[in-house]
């Protein structure tokens, strides 16, 4: 499986929203990709399998209606979607990724990571963070924040490796079951340690999974 990262588009929201709703079930509010992607502070990246088959062209189903009608709709539409005509261009690609954050001033915010569950443990949530630090530093941000759930030591462990550690606890900060977050922050990203680890995780990354990985076809800032 060969992948490559490029800047998340609005027909890539609704595999978005599904990987979303995979690795955050309990968020609410859910996020608004699409609105997202028209916020100047935000950027947002897709990890993407380059492999058209694995392409699912998707309909996009109101969160709100999810518990009603809207499953029989989505039903029907696979059933019939293709029924004497040819099927719908999608984009191409299978998404398999994301990542997002706001950049305000000299701080890039992390918002989300998260990898299809079949996908993980291959790298590509370590590339995903890569991506973003990287475009972070293009962006001129001189720290990365971000919150995490305190049960969530899978990412937390992610986040040590890559020089963040805990900087604030924020109480009951997840609507859902009134969990605490870690408030993470990295050192300078253009600091002289921070960049020879990161250069070094960068190289590691690339030995271990470099061939898999493409060039992305489009330049990650705008
Ligand atoms: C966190 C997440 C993005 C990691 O993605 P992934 O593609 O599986 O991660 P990678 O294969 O790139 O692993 C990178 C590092 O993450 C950590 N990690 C990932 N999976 C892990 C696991 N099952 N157990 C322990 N550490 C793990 C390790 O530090 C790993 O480095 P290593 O390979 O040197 O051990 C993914 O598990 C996910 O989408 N989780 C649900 C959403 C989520 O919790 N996002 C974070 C919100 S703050």
């Amino acid at each position: 499986m060969a992948y490559y990262m490029r800047n998340m588009r609005k027909e890539d929201v609704p595999q978005v929203n599904k990987i979303d709703r995979e690795a955050f079930p309990t968020q609410w509010p859910p996020p608004d990709y699409r609105r997202e992607l028209q916020n100047p502070l935000a950027r947002l990246l897709v990890a993407c399998e380059d492999n058209p088959e694995a392409a699912e062209p998707e309909m996009e189903i109101p969160r709100e209606d999810i518990s009603g009608l809207a499953p029989r709709i989505k039903r029907w539409w696979r059933q019939n979607r293709f029924f004497g005509k040819e099927p719908p261009q999608s984009s191409g690609h299978c998404i398999i990724g994301f990542a997002s954050m706001w950049v305000m001033a000299d701080e890039a915010r992390i918002t989300n990571i998260a990898v299809r569950q079949s996908y993980q443990r291959q790298g590509i949530g370590e590339l995903l963070l890569i991506s973003i630090i990287d475009l972070a530093i293009e962006l001129k941000a001189s720290i990365a924040t971000l919150e995490v759930r305190v049960s969530n030591l899978l990412a937390q462990s992610l986040y040590h490796k890559y020089g963040f550690t805990q900087v604030g606890l924020r109480r009951n900060y997840y609507t859902d079951n009134r969990e605490d977050a870690l408030l993470m922050s990295t050192e300078s990203i253009t600091s002289a340690p921070f960049q020879a680890h990161f250069q070094q995780l960068k190289r590691d990354h690339a030995q271990k999974y470099g061939e898999r990985i493409k060039s992305p076809t489009d330049s990650m800032s705008r």
